[in-house]
Order: structure tokens, then sequence, then C-alpha cells
């Protein structure tokens, strides 16, 4: 009789809503490519968002606005492969559905059939509305984004803390109740004060999760590679990082060439 290997079964959406109704924490973190993928979906975490942070981290670019749709699909295709137990959750980048909603949905559609994504990520509240319902009407999961939004950076100037003042708090939490009344699964709040995150997780009955927005909140998100301190020039306050693996990585890569320039690889047993 062969072992049986025990069925792995999908986070859901609704899986998400009932983990905020019991306090259960959601943990989510980036990812752009089948090898990451298979160690984050393996080491058990709930959601893996194919964000366009990718523009900055994988092609080095300063700002997400220059990622096409075409490099989200390619990058979500690789970490769909990956993931056997993650909701995969998918950044329509900038250009792709700011025109207007059948454009929005149009753009959608693509992440969700050339990726097979579980649901796609917006920025933007009230103004983005009409697309969020129309891509909620084809059946696709809508996560919301709000606070600090990287594809508006130019329109902010800065990567400083939104919301500080009463108006923009006042706009953020009708924003995000705009979001859940249209349908959203789900909301990310990026770079607010705590308080703030703290009463719109309080208000809704989506989950919220944080960047930078504090621990009152239903979940926490992080850049991985921020977070496995691969990349060792942002550290903002809100981030920890749980590894060094800038320096892990500069030592092995210092090895290997000693290794070569001393022709002590390939050794014995490590060619044909
Ligand atoms: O693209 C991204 O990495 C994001 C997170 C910062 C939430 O949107």
């Amino acid at each position: 009789m062969s072992a049986q290997t025990p069925e792995i079964k999908r986070v859901t959406t609704h899986q998400l809503q009932e983990m905020k109704m019991r306090g259960e924490k959601i943990s989510m973190l980036t990812c752009y490519d089948y090898s990451m993928g298979r160690i984050l979906d393996a080491g058990g975490i709930d959601v893996l968002l194919v964000g366009d942070s990718a523009s900055n981290v994988i092609a080095g670019h300063e700002t997400t606005l220059p990622i096409t749709l075409d490099q989200m699909i390619y990058h979500a295709s690789a970490v769909i492969r990956a993931a056997a137990r993650a909701f995969v959750v998918v950044d329509l980048p900038f250009g792709s559905y700011q025109g207007n909603s059948s454009e929005a949905l149009r753009s959608a559609i693509r992440i969700m059939k050339e990726s097979g994504a579980h649901g796609i990520k917006m920025e933007g509240g009230l103004e983005i509305k009409e697309s969020v319902l129309r891509i909620l009407s084809a059946g696709i999961p809508v996560m919301g984004h709000l606070g600090l939004t990287p594809q508006s950076i130019y329109k902010f100037g800065t990567y400083a803390v939104r919301a500080r003042e009463a108006d923009e708090a006042k706009k953020l939490e009708e924003d995000a109740a705009i979001l859940q009344d249209c349908g959203c699964f789900g909301l990310v709040l990026e770079k607010i004060p705590a308080d703030l995150a703290k009463k719109v997780a309080a208000n809704l009955k989506i989950p919220v999760i944080g960047i930078g927005a504090g621990p009152y909140v239903d979940g926490q998100v992080l850049v991985t590679h921020d977070m496995l301190g691969i990349n060792k020039e942002f550290q903002p306050r809100f981030l920890r990082t749980y590894s060094d693996l800038h320096t892990i990585m500069t030592e092995a890569v210092h090895g290997y060439i000693k290794d070569v320039k001393a022709k002590d690889f390939p050794g014995e047993g490590e060619y044909y």
C-alpha cells in the first residue's frame, strides 16, 4: 500500500474572513517568482502578493509605475505554479485600470486567465469604485489598497506617513467603507497612523492587512526581500528583518569566487 500524501487545501477569501472573525492574524508576503514561492508557500504563508513592488525589487526601478501588465502576468504565473496552499493576489499595475472600467475589467480578466491568480489588488477608493464594481461583477475577488499608494507617488511627492491630517483620515475611512460596500474581500492599509488603522479595522467586517500601519489590524504584509534582509538600503521604522541574506549571500559568492580562483572547484566527485 502506498503512503497517502495529505491533500493541501487552498486558503480562500471565506477563510480569511473567518480568521478575522476569530481574531487569528493573517500573514501575507510579497512574491515574484517560483523558487521563492515554493519556500513561502511550504512555510505556511496565508496570502502571497504578487506586488507591483516587483518594479523596484526585481527590475530596479525607482517607482512601481513602469511595470507592465504583461510583466505582472509573467511574475504571477510563476508564483501560481509554486503556491499549493496560499491565496495569490496580484496587483493591477499603474496604467492598466485608471482609464475606465472596461479597461480595468479587461486587465483583471487577463491576470486571472493568463496567470491563474486567485484575486487582484487595486489602489484607490471612490475614484476607482466603478471599476471595482465591474471587476467584482465578473466574479473576480478584489482587494483594496489605501493610505500610501505607491502608484500615486508623484501626486504625494514623498513616501512619508499618510492620513495624519483629519481631512485625509476622514477620506480614508470613507474610502474603506466604499470598498467594503462594493464587495472587496480585504483591504491593505499602507503607512498610516496605528490609531487610524485600528479604527478602520474595527469598523470593517472584511480583513484589513497593514504595512507600516501598526498592530491593531487583522494581518501584516511585508516585502519579502526587505524582511529577509536582501535589500539593505531600505530600512523604514516599520520593517522587521528576519534574516541577513545580503551578508549570507555575499559570503557565499566570495566563497565560490575563492574556490574557482584557487582551482579548488570543481573537485573530486563534482564532475563527470
Ligand atoms: O506591491 C507591493 O509590494 C504592495 C505592498 C507594499 C502591500 O502593494
